[in-house]
């Protein structure tokens, strides 16, 4: 079967928040917008064709969970991962989000410390200090690929070509921060820096949290999208008591918009009180489009995310080794997965202000500006390599020659 992620739509004038909100966010149209995380491809035919089917059905009342579902869901998690969650164990949800907020509230109390690891995807930092929960930083560590040794002290990294250099957990500061918290936001694979961990890693990490008693949600929106193989932390002996799960099909078929995710919980009160927390607020997922686009993904998807995947990885792969040409322009930090890309900028000697302007003034690009993430994003960018190619390539130009040549 082949699928053309070459194909350049049109998204403006679809109330798309990357096309169409450029001239508030970057003060110009005239950029290629390569940052909120979604894809500018056409999600998979099986999930269009599933909710034209169920639109030509002119109501669109309150609706029931589709037969498949769950099954092949359960299916998808099983094959790829070799996760056997139970159907009561599931919940369903608007967002991955929303679970974060609600284990917040159900699972811990004001005041109580929640660790969370920067760089990261900043709602983690706001499910925190919105519940008035107190937000402990564990920030991520950069380190040589090889020789796992911290050079983000010095100016050391100077030396270091980006694509030798990694993240990795501040295992020292996470015992620490351990001692005060409740619970453990994570990230996995980790939106901004690309780090997909290892099952070492992970039970590492889960033996901190035995230890000091910590409730661990693991975000693993992420989880189909890695280049080398993911391990769902709740698939280790012993996470059945400690860790929640938040997963979703909106990443990794771009379906975002449709607002559907899925928790795990195993543990029968930590989901009772989860379940509660959506009873409060009377949150229910019953969308009938995003249902049957849900089923139809999981379903039928696996050929269009194994061919998603391989153009990914070449864009990925050939933006990170052009740019390592260029040292004064910004350097990717190779990514394990996501489609996502993070840019060293340190080098550059532009503040933040100063990048973010460059970028969009002489680069014409709108990126995610490292600092979104967190102080620890101070002198980086993220961008989104899920476009076709010839875009992403042709932006990549841009932002070279924009470091490359007096203007
Ligand atoms: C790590 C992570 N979690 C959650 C989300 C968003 O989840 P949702 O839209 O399902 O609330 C994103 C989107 O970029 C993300 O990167």
């Amino acid at each position: 079967m082949s699928f053309n992620f070459d194909e350049e739509l049109d998204r403006s004038g679809t109330g798309s928040e990357k096309y169409d909100a450029r001239k508030r966010l970057f003060g110009s149209d005239d950029i290629t917008p390569l940052w909120v995380a979604d894809m500018d491809f056409a999600a998979p035919a099986c999930v269009s064709e599933a909710i034209q089917k169920r639109a030509m059905h002119p109501i669109y009342g309150y609706s029931m969970v589709p037969e498949h579902l769950f099954s092949n869901l359960q299916r998808w998690v099983a094959e790829r991962y070799d996760w056997h969650p139970n159907q009561d164990e599931i919940l369903l949800s608007p967002g991955v989000v929303p679970v974060l907020y609600a284990a917040v509230n159900a699972l811990t109390k004001t005041g109580d410390g929640i660790i969370v690891m920067p760089p990261v995807y900043p709602p983690l930092f706001k499910a925190v200090s919105d519940n008035q929960r107190e937000l402990i930083l564990n920030p991520l560590l950069i380190t040589h690929r090889d020789q796992s040794q911290s050079v983000d002290k010095g100016a050391e990294y100077l030396n270091a070509p980006a694509q030798t250099l990694h993240y990795e957990i501040d295992w020292d500061g996470l015992e620490l921060c351990a001692k005060k918290a409740k619970m453990l936001l994570f990230c996995s694979p980790h939106n901004p820096v690309g780090r997909v961990w290892t099952r070492s890693e992970l039970a590492r990490l889960l033996d901190v949290a035995e230890r000091h008693d910590l409730i661990i949600i693991s975000d693993e929106i992420h989880a189909d999208l890695t280049f080398v193989p993911h391990t769902v932390l709740a698939t280790l002996p012993g996470a059945e008591k400690r860790v929640i799960t938040a997963m979703a099909p909106s990443k990794t078929f771009n379906m975002p918009g449709l607002g559907l995710a899925w928790l795990v919980a195993p543990e029968i009160a930590q989901r009772e009180a989860i379940k509660a927390q959506y009873a409060k607020l009377a949150i229910h997922v019953n969308n009938p489009l995003s249902m049957v686009a849900t089923e139809a993904a999981y379903g039928h998807g696996h050929d269009w995310l194994a061919a998603l995947l391989n153009y990914v990885k070449i864009t990925h792969d050939e933006v990170v080794a052009r740019l390592a040409e260029h040292p004064q322009a910004p350097q990717g930090i190779a990514a394990e997965g996501t489609y996502l890309l993070w840019l060293d900028c340190r080098h550059t000697g532009l503040d933040d202000q100063a990048l973010q302007r460059h970028f969009v003034e002489k680069a014409k690009l709108g990126l995610s500006a490292g600092v979104f993430f967190g102080e620890a994003g101070r002198g980086f960018m993220r961008v989104n390599l899920a476009a076709p190619r010839r875009i992403v390539s042709e932006a990549i130009e841009r932002l070279i020659e924009s470091f490359t040549q007096p203007s």
